[in-house]
């Protein structure tokens, strides 16, 4: 007993002095544990694949130390969506990993689930794709690097009000952020002089899109809003979308950005070529910071295609990590770490972004963007914009 005892305190004390004799920080606080909760397998496998490659990308170009601690990620896999497990998971890394840092959370349902831990264990909590609006609200330990549906849904009304897009079915995933981006698309459309002549709301899980399509080919609109989250999903409406005649129907798509989520979209085909979303990430954004980032995420990550939206939000989110990292000295305490991420600003691989100090959203430019061949392959191509975007509900 005595020994067992002695033991560690002999070591703690060698560690304690270092070799110069001068203090040293005890082991177990030398690293910065960032706990990532995401879907690694199921569906939605990609979302946590994506953020991980950002993350990876961020570690590659900006080191795997800050402040002198090592940085240690901790990937934890939630299936989803299962806010269950989700939340299980996250309270597993606040006692047991006693992690720094909450962060990742691809799907709405899994980010709600893991506010209140966030809340009680006064964790940072670092939003990397979850979209509905009202998330922010629900811990004040949250920020959000991502985007919400509202902000980049009411652009796209305001664009299609601008070009003559008066009479539009929206077709949304029926669940937080599909909700919220048919209330805002609604919104702006009507203040634009449009409406909504059909709203048509589709499951989560496995959505049949063909019997929708037809209805919307029968509404005969001018064009057809639509979210549904990045993927599976839209793969499987584009397809429908050609396979029905849509186009040929002379009724445009406009959707969020979502929908030609730029990791999918070389798979889509030429289905996509022409349709115009609203989003706040392309890959083909022109700037110095997304080059560097677009060579740090084929250098860290080889194999993985394009980076989307959900890897440009973990690559910042890490930055954000870094910099209160730094500006704390390593002593990570939440409500320290949350007044400078209120107050944060940084030039994104996306552009410009900035954490609104009251509602930790995020404030950022939404593109307009066209499905166009550059070179061989489909890209978003961004031809307008809309600066200084916030969550238009708060
Ligand atoms: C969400 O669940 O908040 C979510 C998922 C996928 C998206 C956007 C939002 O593409």
């Amino acid at each position: 007993m005595t020994i067992k005892k002695l033991v560690p305190a002999a070591t703690l004390a060698l560690i304690a002095l270092g070799a110069t004799g001068v203090p040293m920080p005890a082991l177990a606080q030398d690293t910065i544990k960032v706990g990532v909760i995401a879907a690694f397998s199921g569906p939605f496998a990609e979302y946590g694949k994506q953020m991980e490659g950002g993350i990876k990308a961020w570690m590659a170009q900006n080191g795997a130390t800050v402040a002198g601690k090592k940085v240690e990620i901790i990937l934890k896999d939630t299936t989803g969506p299962a806010p269950e497990i989700a939340k299980r998971l996250a309270q597993e890394l606040v006692v047991r990993d006693k992690v720094d840092f909450l962060a990742g959370f691809g799907l709405t349902p899994e980010a709600l689930a893991v506010a209140p831990v966030a809340e009680q264990a006064k964790k940072p909590m670092i939003i990397m794709n979850a979209a509905t609006s009202v998330i922010t609200t629900k811990s004040n330990y949250i920020a959000r690097f991502s985007m919400t549906l509202p902000q980049v849904s009411a652009p796209m009304a305001t664009w299609a009000a601008r070009n003559s897009i008066k009479k539009v079915v929206t077709l949304v995933a029926d669940y937080g952020p599909g909700i919220d981006a048919e209330a805002a698309f609604k919104a702006e459309l009507v203040k634009g002089g449009g409406t909504v002549t059909e709203a048509i709301r589709v499951p989560l899980r496995n959505p049949e899109f063909a019997p929708y399509i037809q209805r919307i080919k029968d509404a005969k609109p001018d064009a057809v809003f639509i979210f549904v989250p990045a993927g599976e999903q839209s793969i499987a409406f584009m397809k429908g979308y050609r396979e029905r005649g849509l186009a040929a129907a002379g009724i445009k798509v406009i959707a969020t950005g979502d929908l030609t989520d730029d990791h999918v979209l070389p798979a889509m085909g030429d289905a996509t070529l022409g349709v115009i979303t609203t989003f706040h990430y392309s890959a083909a954004h022109k700037s110095p910071e997304n080059a560097a980032f677009l060579k740090s995420f084929a250098a860290a990550n080889p194999g993985a295609g394009r980076p989307n939206f959900m890897a440009v939000a973990a690559y910042d989110g890490m930055a954000a990590i870094y910099e209160v990292s730094r500006k704390l000295n390593g002593k990570i305490d939440g409500d320290q770490a949350m007044a400078i991420l209120k107050n944060l600003r940084m030039t994104s691989p996306r552009g410009p972004i900035s954490i609104d100090p009251v509602t930790r959203d995020i404030v950022q430019t939404v593109y307009v963007r066209k499905v166009e061949m550059v070179g061989n392959e489909p890209y978003n191509v961004e031809f307008e914009q809309f600066d200084h975007q916030k969550d238009p509900g708060k």
